[in-house]
């Protein structure tokens, strides 16, 4: 028989369990707590609870123009109009909203306003003009030039003979990829899966995407980040996470690259290039997980609609692949021949540019494709690109290459990374991943590219040939 002591031990134990595990808070209550902050005069702090309600109820229109009358008192003009823009989308007869346009109005310039409004409308194709709301812009969206990828299939990339694609393999070429999944096991990549054989893996979480350069991350453990997906737990004191366009980025270490490919990850022999020279330089000293996380060589991608990667080049000079595993992706890319037209990374939205301000970005000529579920995508070095996702569990994978026309720029980039006195640019040199570094330029040096790609190819033909004859 339990002493009322222990029986009262027992009630205080389920109170600090029901307490602890029932954390999500509902956008009704966050909204309530925003109004009081708000009413109370703390504007700025009720600003991330009305950001939460909003995530929490994106289609609640009274929600939305609540937020943007806070944003619109704290000074933040043009994230103010788009959520009255965004009111008006969900309720056209709200006339609240279209007063706060109107109220808006007198605070910005015409051409800031339209401007706005032309940014609001590219980021959603379901985004229209709103009846009453002048003025509106004349035209919107990309005006420069642009074609769709070359698609290539992976049968023909496995064809010796076919000399038209051979220049694509690693080449200078960027293209789609497709059947080169057909053979990926999609179920590991489920969200519950996920989370049960990686969810400790540490990544890097945005939760209001990368679309522009200055974004931070939050540090955090996989099964929390992906929960974070429809309920940011927590809200965030610096950053705005009322758009459901969370991004994660999970830098995968050697042993989860290993399990990944166990359960169900199949990359063609052209994108496993890197695993023997990564083996023979770092394993010796240990860096393999240093280099890898390091230069973000091998990442996990997973994102929600409207999230993407803003408009740059990767500065080590490599080249990448990526696999589309789920939803759909849209891709820009231009060689480094648009240099000029380009600006600086993050300047240039490239599905939707300021022409105004970055004029020579009407002369550019570049590639902007959509790149579905089950087909990669693969870009050289020196390749300016801009990503977004367009649905709502987008989830890719990436990797890094260093390949024949590629090595002796990133040998360069290395030394540069590794001579203390030109500062920190991607990461901070450290002796013993330095040392495995100069191995690495020593065996690219001495590789036979062409050869070794050949010989690869070569065995998973002799392979498929075997396993069809069976
Ligand atoms: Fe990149």
């Amino acid at each position: 028989m339990s002493s009322p002591s222990n029986t009262l031990f027992l009630i205080l134990l389920l109170v600090i369990l029901i307490s602890s595990t029932s954390s999500t808070t509902s956008g009704e209550d966050l909204h309530k707590q925003a109004l009081t902050l708000a009413k109370s005069g703390d504007l700025q702090g009720s600003l991330k609870y009305f950001r939460g309600a909003v995530r929490d109820e994106p289609t609640n229109h009274k929600w939305v123009n609540d937020l943007g009358v806070t944003e619109m008192r704290v000074g933040e003009l043009k994230k103010a109009g788009t959520r009255f823009l965004t009111s008006l989308h969900l309720s056209p007869s709200y006339s609240r909203a279209l007063k706060n346009v109107q109220q808006l109005q007198t605070f910005v310039s015409p051409s800031e306003w339209v401007h706005l409004y032309a940014e609001w409308l590219e980021a959603d194709p379901g985004h229209g003009f709103i009846e009453g709301v002048e003025p509106r812009p004349l035209s919107t969206g990309q005006r420069h030039k642009t074609k769709n990828l070359p698609v290539v299939t992976y049968e023909s990339l496995l064809d010796p003979g076919n000399e038209t694609v051979a220049e694509f393999i690693l080449g200078a070429h960027p293209y789609i990829l497709v059947g080169a999944m057909d053979h990926w096991d999609i179920s590991a990549f489920s969200e519950s899966s996920l989370v049960s054989e990686f969810g400790d893996a540490r990544v890097d979480y945005y939760p209001q995407g990368m679309k522009e350069e200055s974004v931070h991350p939050f540090f955090s453990d996989l099964r929390d980040a992906l929960k974070n997906f429809e309920d940011p737990d927590g809200l965030y004191d610096t950053v705005d996470a009322s758009s459901r366009n969370t991004y994660i980025q999970w830098n995968v270490r050697a042993a989860e690259w290993e399990r990944l490919r166990l359960i169900g990850m199949d990359l063609p022999p052209m994108f496993r290039t890197d695993d023997s020279w990564i083996s023979s330089c770092f394993s010796p000293l240990d860096r393999v997980d240093e280099f890898l996380v390091k230069t973000h060589w091998r990442m996990v991608l997973i994102g929600q609609t409207g999230a993407g990667m803003f408009n740059h080049k990767d500065t080590l000079q490599s080249t990448s692949f990526q696999a589309q595993v789920k939803g759909r992706k849209r891709w820009h890319l231009c060689s480094s021949e648009q240099d000029r037209n380009m600006y600086k990374a993050g300047d240039i939205n490239a599905f939707n540019p300021d022409y105004e301000k970055f004029p020579n970005a009407l002369d550019l000529d570049c590639f902007d494709d959509v790149v579905e579920s089950g087909m990669m995508v693969y870009y050289p070095a020196n390749y300016w690109h801009q990503t977004r996702n367009l649905d709502p569990f987008t989830m890719s994978v990436s990797g890094t290459l260093v390949t024949d026309g590629n090595n002796e720029p990133i040998s360069k980039e290395f030394d540069r990374e590794c001579d203390t006195s030109k500062g920190v640019r991607i990461f901070n040199p450290e002796e013993k991943l330095c040392e495995g570094l100069n191995k690495c330029k020593e065996i690219w040096r001495m590789k036979s590219w062409k050869e070794d790609m050949a010989a690869d190819v070569e065995k998973v033909v002799r392979m498929r040939k075997g396993a069809s004859e069976l």
